[in-house]
């Protein structure tokens, strides 16, 4: 029998050969913020074996001492963080120079998981959660330390495998297939659900990757600035009736969030000239934002907001309020004072709601944190009860003429949770939808995705601004203003890009373009590369696009052929990406809106400026775009079919996609009417 003398001896990547000691217990900055206890329900069974699993990372002469230390984290954090692992002081994105590899691509990923963890970017690094309350990098530092050294050996030859933030180990493979392949959360459907979830997570065999932040991606608030500036205007062009031309003008906008995802609501109300209100009851973030500038104003009563929103208004000009407080208290005051809102929505993390992400009115984010520690049940009754206000407190608003939407963050789906079944279409559940629409169904789906239009994004891999400045450039060269409204909004946010200082963290920058127009590009930088002009460069995507993630509460919401309870077109959209050659492919379980309710995954490719790069643009990214619009072409929604019909056109010698044609409904239904009633 093998001893663990000879597990050591068998492996050269291991803790011993990164650590020349036991690192002493990291000293916690006191304003760095903390994840609060998750969720702890193990017998004492497996709790014995969520210690026997983390002990795994640990030489065996560590393990007396680690063993209480990893027990006392399981018991008062719900987790095993392993903590005195984590390199101390700051982490962050260096220039890609910085770090040792064998590989561009093993140097370059190196970049983004720091980035990812940076004080200034990750919503409580030192749980090592990037955005979206629980959305980790990995689970724990101990696969941290081992990713990172995975990565300095990393050849061309090889490919990095890393289960929910495990790094299984290096096979062999070749230059053009993916250098790392990721899985965050995948779940055997019997066992896809939230309790077995917990108890997956709490023994250290499941991490929740959100999108970006378990598939090494996150770019910083700005990755979401751009979509959520799309998703305002094209709000109010629905609600309005504004052109193409028209912004949010004299318009306000109210909802939750200042935090990962939710912070770039104040910037892109700003930048689309309209008036936002951002309720936050967490202090901490309301000053993040504001030092980065993605909020002006803070105020601590909603009859401050509202009067500065109208003043505001009054002007014409725009500005982002920040209130610190609940977003039901705001919306009391707005329906008592008979305030009149034109666009709504949350923003809060309600796909954990009951986990931390919805604070419930009543509480202070502080009494939130005690609750969750002390009172779970309680605490639950009380987001339960606050969940239901809010959702009468919306109605009241729409009757009035607001026009509300999800924001894809499950807030519909936590209401119905809370015991409000009419929030639903059919009054029962939610197979048919709710009430209200969510900003995929009516803004994001027909107005983006069905062509293909999402959020592609690169990051400069030297870090210098210049790089950025350069692409910035670039990109803005390969798009048409003129060709459809969405090339026009894209190409005025690429233009102003710089000048609303978007860059928080490593030197990205995100920009919504379809196929054609992410080939374009992608094209160009790698041939700046290959010219000298710029460094390295890192494209990738948020998994929240056409093709990366079926989910039927967001992404897939406007697929109404059936389908969107499958998951087949995250799963395709990754094993293509990944025969295709991407650099680095992943495919998580849960995203935005919660474990079960959405399979999505994404990809990294570095541009390091040769031949073999350009073939992986030409075939990956149009594979990665297309695939999508496919399956929502066939699923009968007009505009991807018109987007398929100029694809199968395009290049007919490579590509066919398959197409629907469409029957006469009302022939249908009276068919089937006619043929039910007789018997
Ligand atoms: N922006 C987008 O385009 C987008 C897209 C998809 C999904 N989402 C969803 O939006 C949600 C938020 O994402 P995030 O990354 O910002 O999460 P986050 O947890 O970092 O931020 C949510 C913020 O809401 C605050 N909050 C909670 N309850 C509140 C309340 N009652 N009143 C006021 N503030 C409250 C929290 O303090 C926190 O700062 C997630 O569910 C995410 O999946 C956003």
């Amino acid at each position: 029998m093998a001893h663990n003398i000879d597990a050591s001896n068998a492996m050269t990547i291991k803790l011993e050969s990164i650590l020349d000691e036991l690192p002493d217990m990291p000293q916690f900055i006191d304003d760095i913020r903390r994840a609060p206890k998750r969720h702890f329900s193990l017998s004492k069974s497996d709790t014995v074996l969520a210690l026997k699993n983390a002990l795994r990372y640990i030489p065996e002469y560590w393990h007396d001492m680690l063993a209480p230390e990893f027990l006392d984290e399981l018991l008062t954090r719900g987790r095993i963080y392993g903590y005195r692992f984590r390199p101390p002081g700051k982490i962050t994105g260096h220039p890609i120079d910085i770090y040792k590899g064998q590989s561009v691509e093993g140097r370059a990923l190196q970049v983004m998981v720091d980035n990812n963890l940076d004080f200034d970017i990750a919503l409580y690094p030192y749980e090592l959660v990037t955005y979206g309350e629980t959305g980790q990098v990995c689970q724990n530092w101990m696969q941290y330390l081992l990713i990172k050294r995975y990565l300095e050996e990393l050849t061309r030859e090889q490919t990095l495998v890393v289960s929910s933030g495990h790094p299984l180990g290096l096979f062999a493979s070749s230059p053009d297939a993916p250098r790392v392949i990721i899985t965050n959360g995948l779940m055997v459907g019997m066992f896809d659900d939230q309790e077995n979830w917990h108890r997956a997570a709490a023994l250290g065999v499941a991490n929740y990757g959100q999108m970006t932040a378990g598939g090494w991606m996150y770019i910083g608030p700005q990755g979401i600035v751009h979509g959520t500036y799309s998703t305002l205007l094209n709000a109010a062009r629905r609600k309005f009736g504004m052109s193409s031309e028209g912004d949010l003008t004299g318009h306000l906008f109210v909802s939750s969030g200042l935090g990962g995802m939710s912070g770039a609501q104040g910037k892109s109300v700003e930048i689309a000239r309209g008036v936002g209100i951002i309720a936050e009851v967490d202090d901490s973030r309301i000053q993040t934002r504001h030092n980065q500038g993605w909020v002006s104003k803070i105020v601590d009563t909603p009859a401050k907001a509202f009067l500065l929103a109208k003043e505001y208004q009054k002007d014409k000009s725009s500005i982002a309020i920040a209130f610190y407080g609940n977003i039901v208290d705001l919306l009391e005051y707005a329906v008592k004072n008979n305030i009149p809102i034109d666009l709504l929505s949350d923003q809060t993390s309600c796909h954990v709601a009951y986990d931390g992400g919805y604070c419930p009115k009543g509480l202070t984010f502080e009494q939130r944190t005690d609750m969750l520690k002390t009172d779970h049940n309680g605490f639950k009754k009380m987001v339960d009860i606050s969940l239901r206000r809010h959702y009468e407190l919306i109605k009241t608003l729409v009757r009035r003429g607001t026009y509300f939407f999800d924001y894809g963050n499950s807030f519909l789906k936590a209401v119905f949770d809370a015991g409000v079944t009419e929030i639903c279409k059919n009054g029962r559940d939610a197979m048919d939808g709710f009430v209200f629409p969510s900003y995929v169904e009516d803004i994001m789906g027909p107005m983006m995705f069905d062509y293909g239009y999402g959020p592609f994004r690169w990051v400069c891999l030297t870090g210098k601004p210049e790089d950025l400045e350069k692409t910035d450039q670039a990109a803005m060269s390969c798009i048409d203003p003129e060709r459809r409204f969405q090339d026009k909004d894209n190409y005025t946010w690429i233009r102003d890009a710089k000048k609303n200082r978007l860059v928080v963290g490593t030197q990205a920058r995100i920009l919504y373009q379809d196929a054609l127009g992410r080939m374009k590009i992608a094209l160009k930088f790698n041939d700046m590369v290959r010219k000298g002009d710029i460094g390295p460069v890192m494209l990738g995507r948020d998994h929240h696009d056409t093709g990366g993630t079926d989910s039927p509460f967001r992404e897939t919401a406007n697929i109404k052929d059936g389908s969107n309870i499958m998951a087949e077109m995250a799963i395709q959209c990754f094993a293509g990406n990944a025969s295709r050659g991407m650099s680095m492919v992943s495919l998580h379980n849960g995203g935005g809106v919660g474990i079960g309710k959405a399979i999505n995954g994404g990809f990294g490719l570095i541009l390091d400026g040769s031949d073999l790069v350009d073939n992986i643009i030409r075939r990956a990214i149009t594979w990665d775009v297309m695939g999508g619009v496919a399956r929502r072409a066939w699923a009968g929604n007009k505009n991807a079919i018109e987007t398929s019909i100029a694809f199968n056109q395009d290049d007919p010698e490579l590509n066919h996609i398959t197409l629907p044609f469409i029957p006469d409904e009302a022939m249908i239904e009276k068919l089937v009417s006619d043929s039910l009633d007789k018997n």
